[in-house]
C-alpha cells in the first residue's frame, strides 16, 4: 500500500486483510520481486466488490500486466459475463497468458495485445464497467475513449489518483514531477466531466469511481 494513509491505519486493515489463494498470493509475491505495479489490494478488494454489486456483463480492463487485476475480476463476473484485457507489453502479454490459463477462467477473459490508444476507437460495442490502469500520461485520451465505450448506468474505476501521495504533495521528488502533473491535470478534468457521477476514492494509491450519467 502506498503513502496516502498514517502507518498505524495501515497495519490495522492489513492485519484484516482476508486470506487470498495459492495463485493470487503467488502472482502478488510475482509482482513484487519484479516490480510489477498491480492493483493495491485493498483496491482490489473494492473493485472485486464493485464487480459482485453491479453485475456487468461486460468489462474492458485497461492495463493487463501479469492478469492480477483481470483474474480476480473474472472470479466475481457472473456464468456469462466477460471482461476483455488490453495489454501492450509482449513481456506482460506472455506472462498474463500464463497466469490466465493457471487460473482456468480463459473462457471469461480475452487479453487484447496491443496499444490501447490504437485498438479502442476500433471497438464498436459498449462496455459495463471499465477499468482504466495504463501509463498515466495517456490517461486523458484513454478516459475519453473510455467514455465513449461505456453504457449509461456503466461504472469505470481509474487507479493512481493520488499517485503515491504526490498529487497532494507540495514536495514531489524530480522523478514524479512530470508524471503527478499529469495525474492533477487530469483529477480536474475527471472531476469536473459533466456526463459523469465522479469521486476520488483514498484507498491504495487513489482510486477514480465514476458512473456515467
Ligand atoms: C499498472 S500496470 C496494470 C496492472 C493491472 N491492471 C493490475 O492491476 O493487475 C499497467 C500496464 O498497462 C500497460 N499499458 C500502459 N499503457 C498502455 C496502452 N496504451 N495500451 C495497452 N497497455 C498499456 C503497461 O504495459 C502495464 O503492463
Amino acid at each position: 500500500m502506498s503513502k496516502i494513509l498514517y502507518p498505524a491505519q495501515r497495519k490495522y486493515l492489513e492485519f484484516h486483510r482476508k486470506k487470498e489463494d495459492k495463485l493470487i498470493v503467488e502472482m502478488e509475491d510475482f509482482a513484487e520481486k519484479h516490480h510489477v505495479p498491480i492493483l493495491d489490494w485493498h483496491s482490489v478488494e473494492f473493485v472485486e466488490n464493485l464487480i459482485l454489486a453491479h453485475k456487468p456483463d461486460r468489462v474492458l480492463e485497461i492495463g493487463t500486466a501479469i492478469a492480477y487485476t483481470t483474474i480476480r475480476i473474472a472470479r466475481c463476473l457472473d456464468k456469462n459475463s466477460r471482461i476483455h484485457s488490453i495489454e501492450k507489453s509482449t513481456d506482460n502479454i506472455k506472462l498474463a497468458l500464463e497466469n490466465i490459463e493457471k487460473s482456468g477462467l480463459d473462457k471469461k477473459i480475452k487479453l487484447i495485445q496491443g496499444d490501447a490508444l490504437s485498438i479502442m476507437p476500433q471497438m464498436k460495442k459498449k462496455y459495463d464497467f471499465i477499468f482504466l490502469d495504463a501509463d498515466k500520461e495517456d490517461y486523458k485520451k484513454l478516459f475519453d475513449l473510455s467514455m465513449l465505450l461505456l453504457r449509461k448506468g456503466g461504472v469505470i474505476v481509474i487507479d493512481n489518483l493520488l499517485w503515491h501521495g504526490y498529487a497532494a504533495s507540495t514536495s514531489v521528488p524530480p522523478k514524479y514531477k512530470n508524471s503527478t502533473q499529469h495525474i492533477r491535470e487530469f483529477n480536474k478534468i475527471f472531476i469536473l466531466q459533466k456526463n459523469l457521477h465522479s469521486m476520488i476514492i483514498p484507498i491504495g494509491d487513489g482510486l477514480g469511481f465514476g458512473i456515467k450519467k
